[in-house]
């Protein structure tokens, strides 16, 4: 372990789910995230933005963090229903997603626009957690190194570093279908993200990045996946939605 290896982060992605009622989820989030687990990882939960609020004022205390799931690139103006970072801040947000691949899908947001809205998150002072990740064909076709360079390449704020900045690799075709890369796929992958994030990010500060992976995270598989150099957390869409389950990932920091 290098002693640089920056401070785990796992990360809940409810996507567009959850009410009111789920504030019983965070609840027991709370009660389990022990000073032992604290000292290990930090815990981030993105709600749905009805939730962010509420979610950010019952968290405050338990230092479980709260994110978003988008935002705007712009601080305010004439886009109907859509929500600023400014605003996500002001709820009480410190985290955003940014280029989730189901944005990239169902919105057609390209590498410019994660850029501009990762951009725009530094500018409220929130941290962008940057997604990136090849579809099936393109694995298939041999390309996933160099599709998630570019992805990288073109979405990643110049002003990033270590603190407003994590990335997150989830390949497209792991999101929520059970299946995984194996650990050598994900070595591969986070090496190479390792070594772009030093010219994107700057050689001095590269390395403290969290880089976390994301794909059918589960309690069976999170210590394998998360022994693997250069992944610093996950990203965890489904498992997130059960206490026990994230509670579950999040405690394979525990050894
Ligand atoms: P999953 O989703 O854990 O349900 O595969 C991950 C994500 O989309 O962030």
């Amino acid at each position: 372990m290098s002693v640089d290896r920056p401070r785990p982060l796992v990360a809940g992605n409810w996507k567009m789910n959850g009410l009111k009622s789920s504030g019983e989820i965070l609840s027991a989030l709370q009660t389990s995230y022990t000073p032992g687990l604290k000292a290990k990882v930090e815990l981030v939960v993105c709600p749905p933005a009805t939730l962010v609020h509420s979610f950010a004022v019952a968290s405050v205390g338990s230092r479980i963090a709260i994110g978003a799931q988008d935002c705007h690139a712009k601080e305010s103006g004439a886009y109907t229903g859509d929500l600023s970072a400014e605003m996500l801040a002001d709820a009480g947000a410190t985290y955003v997603l940014a280029g989730h691949s189901e944005r990239r899908q169902y919105h057609k947001e390209k590498d410019a626009d994660v850029c501009a809205k990762a951009m725009a998150a530094h500018r409220a002072g929130l941290t962008a957690i940057v997604c990136v990740g090849e579809t099936r064909e393109e694995r298939e076709a041999g390309k996933t190194i160099a599709v998630v360079r570019k992805q990288l390449r073109g979405s990643i704020p110049v002003d990033s570093n270590s603190h407003n900045l994590v990335v997150a690799y989830e390949p497209v075709w792991a999101i929520g279908t059970g299946l995984t890369p194996t650990a050598a796929d994900v070595a591969e992958v986070h090496a190479a993200i390792r070594d772009e994030l030093k010219r994107l990010v700057g050689k001095a500060d590269h390395a403290k990045v969290r880089i976390l992976y994301g794909g059918s995270v589960k309690p069976s598989n999170a210590a394998e996946l998360m022994a693997v150099e250069n992944v610093n957390g996950a990203l965890v869409g489904g498992a997130s939605l059960v206490a026990a389950d994230f509670l579950a990932i999040a405690g394979a920091y525990l050894g």
